[in-house]
């Protein structure tokens, strides 16, 4: 199906209707600006991200591809947090926890809502995703989404 198709259309249409890039930016830097300042992610983060201008405009990006369909994304998350050392489960739930707190204070809860339920479906993977990569032969273990710290 092409971008012409009706259904793909009207996807698009309802995905660019839940919600506007101001509020996904709003999103998006509120969330980052909590996660610099925490105790257990903020090193990761300012260890690795020599420019915060770069990262927050990508996760903008990212963040519009996934709430509003427009593509606008291109790039590797998966290979991007292999290569970052020491990741556990607890700094998954985390970031989970962080972002549901960002979310959740939202003026536009249609959009939080479908945001927390990608980002646990994108973590999950990246976690199992990441577990693999570092041990193929061991089977991955699962987030726990029902408790985060
Ligand atoms: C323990 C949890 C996480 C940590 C510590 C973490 C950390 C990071 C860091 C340090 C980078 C920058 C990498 C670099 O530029 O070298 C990054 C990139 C990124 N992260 Fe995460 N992340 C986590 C979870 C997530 C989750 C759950 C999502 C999505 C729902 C996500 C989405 C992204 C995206 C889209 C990028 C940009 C990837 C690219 O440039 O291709 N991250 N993350």
């Amino acid at each position: 199906m092409n971008d012409h198709h009706p259904t793909v259309r009207r996807l698009r249409e309802e995905a660019a209707a839940l919600c506007t890039e101001e509020e996904i930016t709003a999103l998006v830097h509120q969330f980052y600006a909590r996660v610099r300042q925490d105790a257990q992610l903020g090193p990761i983060f300012n260890t690795h991200v020599d420019d915060w201008d770069i990262h927050l405009a990508k996760l903008v990006d990212f963040w519009s591809s996934v709430l509003r369909r427009t593509g606008r994304f291109s790039g590797s998350p998966m290979t991007q947090h292999a290569a970052l050392p020491g990741l556990t489960a607890d700094l998954f739930h985390r970031w989970l926890a962080l972002f549901q707190e960002t979310a959740s204070t939202q003026p536009n809860q249609a959009m939080a809502t479908q945001a927390v339920a990608a980002a646990q479906r994108i973590a999950h993977s990246l976690w199992l995703g990441y577990q693999l990569s570092r041990d193929p032969r061991t089977l991955p273990q699962a987030l726990d989404l029902g408790q985060q710290p």
